[in-house]
């Protein structure tokens, strides 16, 4: 990373952190603000940080040295692929010294430098985030947005953006109206782009619902292309009040798949609506149709195995919830876009998509609980999302036991 501070760095080294490893690929944020409250102690006063403090200075310089170590440590021992070096990063001598010592390490360098010039973004950053940092416990907030003003102008003072046309960089100014890139190679490079140029910081909601109880879910059946239930069409029919009991006039889109159960239930809705092929259920391949105790039967070994590594297992002649990862891969990308958007999915994709926003591993991905005929409301906030449930209806399982 690279920019001054309050410029949003830490942010977008957890999405990319969040997104890569929700792809599956071993990401790691290596911030050297917390080396340096590690070493040094929180609490350091704007002084700390002026470029004429020759002890200020040769501190900051062994907390990053610690943790680009560790971060060589990560790299070698512990296999990782891409490790994000989150700190200011703000000179030419220090992105230098950086790519001396990961170039030594054949470790390929993509700088990616935020600037921002608005004003009201920073001093929201400000407010929103750093008044909570360790770094201003205990302290005073308006006391605390000073010194961290007066720490901002010491970076200035020596701060210089990437100029240097050898290196792999994208610049990000004013949080997406405009982004420079320069000298981007390869797959993952292209990817890590991609995904930033969608990135956008507008406040935003996100829903997401099960379709209605199916005919198949009675059944305890998976898969198929079944309609709604009796219980299912009273939850569509329940549906766009809750929603705007939640959301009030704001405008909103609503995604489904192209299965019967999911536009049946989005029917009622009054907004625009787009169907994805890629929201469509996991792909059950032979047993599609068929109930748990069937499979079991049929297939012992399978159901064992799926037990065993429910994310990796793949159904025969089907998916696997790593396989349905990356076919939303799209879907991630769009919604990172847009702004207010519900969708109306199935259990095992909803999951997937749930797992990207909050976080989880992908052994915990396929038992997350998305029950039947209850609405969830994410709100993307600095460091991650809000979440609210509201139920519908009595679910099935609830229906069932009362
Ligand atoms: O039972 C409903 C359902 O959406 C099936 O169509 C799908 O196969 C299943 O849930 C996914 O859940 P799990 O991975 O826990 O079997």
């Amino acid at each position: 990373m690279v920019g001054l501070p309050a410029r949003g760095k830490t942010y977008i080294s957890q999405k990319v952190c969040r997104y890569l490893t929700w792809l599956g690929i071993k990401t790691k944020v290596f911030n050297v603000g917390n080396y340096r409250r590690q070493l040094h102690g929180a609490n350091l006063p704007h002084t700390f940080f002026d470029p004429h403090n020759t002890l200020g200075e040769q501190q900051r310089r062994e907390a990053a040295a610690a943790a680009l170590e560790d971060m060589m440590r990560w790299f070698r021992d512990d296999q990782g692929i891409v490790a994000i070096y989150d700190a200011t990063n703000s000179t030419t001598a220090r992105r230098r010294w950086l790519c001396e010592k990961l170039g030594k390490e054949d470790i390929q360098v993509l700088f990616i430098e935020s600037i921002c010039q608005d004003e009201e973004l920073i001093l929201a950053n400000i407010k929103d985030v750093k008044l909570s940092s360790p770094d201003y416990a205990k302290m005073d907030p308006d006391e605390a947005a000073v010194d961290f003003r007066a720490r901002i102008d010491h970076y200035k003072e020596q701060y210089e953006t990437i100029t240097e046309q050898e290196l792999t960089y994208i610049k990000l100014i004013n949080v997406g109206s405009q982004n420079i890139i320069n000298q981007i190679q390869g797959y993952l490079e292209s990817r890590i782009v991609y995904y930033l140029m969608n990135l956008h910081i507008a406040p935003r909601k996100i829903y997401f619902s099960r379709h209605g109880e199916s005919q198949y879910n009675l059944a305890g059946k998976i898969g198929g292309d079944s309609n709604l239930s009796e219980r299912g069409r009273l939850y569509a029919v329940k549906l766009p009040d809750l929603i705007k009991t939640n959301l009030g006039d704001q405008d909103l889109t609503v995604w489904t798949s192209t299965m019967k159960r999911t536009i049946e239930t989005s029917e009622k809705l009054d907004y625009p609506k787009l169907q994805w092929k890629a929201l469509d259920e996991l792909d059950a391949g032979v047993c599609d149709g068929m109930t748990y105790e069937e499979i079991e039967q049929k297939y012992p070994e399978d159901f064992a195995n799926r037990d065993e590594d429910k994310f990796n297992y793949r159904y025969r002649g089907g998916e696997s919830y790593g396989d349905v990862v990356l076919r939303l891969e799209p879907v991630i990308m769009e919604l990172e876009r847009h702004e207010n958007i519900l969708i109306i999915g199935h259990q095992a994709i909803l999951r997937c998509i749930y797992a990207y926003f909050m976080n989880y591993s992908h052994e915990d991905l396929p038992y997350i609980k998305i029950p039947l005929h209850t609405v969830i409301e994410l709100t993307p906030k600095a460091y991650g999302c809000e979440e609210k449930r509201f139920k519908g209806m009595l679910s099935v399982h609830q229906v069932a036991l009362s």
